[in-house]
């Protein structure tokens, strides 16, 4: 299971309240996970098992008790005594307001994607509700940046991109490599390999994976699943040679 958020070790141990369940975790543990080791789902995009939090995707907001706004629960430490509500009616609303954003800003090609029924991004919109996008996608945002084919076993296609920093964060933490970034803010924001120019087979990626395995819709995609398809099964390995865990 992905609890959202890497454990923590510590000899503290922490309980709190999540939605009426009490949940014991060790300090230093974030409210997404401490909420889903007890076995609530909150919504979320950027977070993942694997990298640390980051809070960029807002969609894993939550209410605590005694204090003001709707803090990320990734980035947010479980404290003793802590009261946290993570579905609320304000919570829905906010969540399927920032999914709506993500979504008018993404090709609306389901159907005839290389991860339909296997993007995150999907998953998410139908776990928030979303049935309707008010703002049309004009595909504006990426025009002319075309896909990055370059590297031999996977494509980079910045239309399809969230900026969610997983792949970003997978490169650094994860392998080491440090061969990605964010270039750009706002809309223009885009993940970009190595200095302006380079492509991924130019930068110093390595091609060890870890980008595309972190990447939760079809930007960062394996060119023999766009080719052939998702496999029917999937092996995990690991070697030496990187933590990735390839499939
Ligand atoms: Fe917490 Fe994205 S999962 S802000």
């Amino acid at each position: 299971a992905d609890f959202g958020t890497p454990a923590v070790c510590s000899d503290t141990q922490v309980t709190l309240t999540i939605d009426g369940r009490e949940v014991s975790v060790p300090a230093g543990t974030s409210v997404m996970r401490a909420a889903k080791e007890c076995g609530g789902a909150i919504p979320s995009l950027c977070a993942t098992d694997s990298v640390k939090a980051f809070g960029s995707c807002r969609l894993c907001l939550v209410e605590i008790d005694g204090r003001r706004g709707t803090p990320a629960s990734c980035t947010t430490p479980a404290e003793q005594g802590m009261v946290v509500h993570t579905q609320t009616p304000r919570l829905a609303k906010l969540r399927k307001g920032v999914m709506e954003l993500y979504i008018s800003d993404h090709p609306l090609d389901c159907l005839t994607c290389s991860a339909n029924n296997d993007c995150e991004l999907q998953d998410t919109a139908a776990e928030v509700g979303l049935r309707d996008v008010r703002y049309g996608y004009d595909g504006e945002t990426h025009l002319g940046a075309a896909t990055d084919s370059s590297n031999p076993y996977f494509d980079f296609d910045p239309a399809k991109c969230i900026v969610c920093s997983r792949c970003v964060r997978a490169c650094d933490e994860v392998q080491g490599t440090f061969a990605l970034s964010v270039d750009g803010r706002g809309f223009a924001s885009a993940v970009s390999a190595g200095q302006a120019g380079d492509t991924f087979l130019s930068s110093e990626c390595v091609s060890c994976g870890a980008c595309v395995q972190a990447c939760p819709t079809a930007s960062l995609q394996e060119k023999a699943v766009k080719e052939i398809g998702l496999p029917e099964r999937a092996v995990i390995t690991t070697c030496a040679y990187c933590g990735v865990g390839c499939t």
